[in-house]
């Protein structure tokens, strides 16, 4: 049987990468997926392309879209019975390099607007519903070149998971946190690497990697399938999905 029959899944950042790929998996479960891209180019190409998912336009760093955000499914679909926080941008650079612009604008997509995002939606979640956060390694690692300040919003991530998972514990909302390892996405094509950086970058990466090599977004989206529908017993648990790279 589907494991997600009947549900109401809200996926942000669900145009490309993990998010469109859970999008997929959560589809051929039996929910009603809605997810989110920042521009209306990667919104029109992802209704191409993700057949019966319904994609909004919705920026994921503004505060105030991420209420509209919840006021438009939950005014279409009337609760959110999955929300996964998984919008997100990651750019690399040493910290001389740094300026406030680089900083804010990963704090405002992969924290604030994360955490507006959960404090919107609770009130549609039912009891016994279920948030995931993307984090990622980077989160938890040190020595992945040039990730201060993308590792950092991670971080936040991996703590809101632990806290607001106590805090709706009450209600039965599990709130659960994937932490992936490098995975092929086009993530990497949007932070201004060119080609022989990316290429650079992913095979250091596996260098470190126990697994001896990079994952895909169809096993992340496993794993997000896993929390949302199978994991009944885990509340502010973290799945790394690293191939081994986490240094705990
Ligand atoms: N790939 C990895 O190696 C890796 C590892 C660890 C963690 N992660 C995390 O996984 C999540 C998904 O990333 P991905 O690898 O699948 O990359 P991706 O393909 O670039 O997906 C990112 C998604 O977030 C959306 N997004 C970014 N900024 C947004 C904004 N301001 N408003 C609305 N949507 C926005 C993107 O939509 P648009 O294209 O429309 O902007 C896209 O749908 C991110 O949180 C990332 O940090 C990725």
């Amino acid at each position: 049987m589907a494991k997600l029959n009947g549900k109401i899944a809200l996926i942000s950042g669900g145009t490309s990468g993990i998010g469109a790929e859970t999008a997929k998996l959560f589809r051929s479960e039996g929910a009603t997926v809605i997810v989110t891209g920042s521009s209306q180019r990667s919104v029109d190409a992802a209704r191409a392309e993700l057949a019966g998912i319904e994609v909004l336009l919705s920026d994921a760093g503004n505060v105030a879209a991420t209420k509209i955000l919840v006021d438009q499914v939950k005014a279409k679909h009337g609760r959110i019975d999955v929300l996964f926080v998984n919008a997100g941008i990651a750019k690399f650079a040493p910290i001389a390099q740094i300026d406030e612009e680089f900083y804010d604008s990963q704090f405002n997509i992969n924290v604030k607007g994360a955490f507006f995002l959960i404090k919107h939606a609770v009130p549609a979640i039912p009891d016994g519903g279920a948030i995931i956060l993307t984090a990622s390694v980077a989160g938890a690692n040190g020595g992945l070149g040039g990730s201060t300040v993308y590792g950092s919003t991670k971080a936040a991530l991996r703590s809101f998971g632990r806290t607001i998972a106590k805090e709706l514990a009450p209600r039965g909302i599990r709130v659960n946190t994937i932490s992936p390892g490098p995975i092929v996405t086009p993530i990497l094509d949007k932070n201004g690497f060119t080609a022989a950086q990316k290429e650079g970058f992913i095979e250091g990466a596996k260098a470190r990697i126990p697994l001896g090599r990079t994952g895909t977004a169809a096993e992340v989206a496993a794993a997000a399938l896993y929390l949302a529908a199978d994991a009944t017993y885990s509340t502010g648990a973290e799945l790394f999905v690293d191939g081994g790279l986490v240094d705990l």
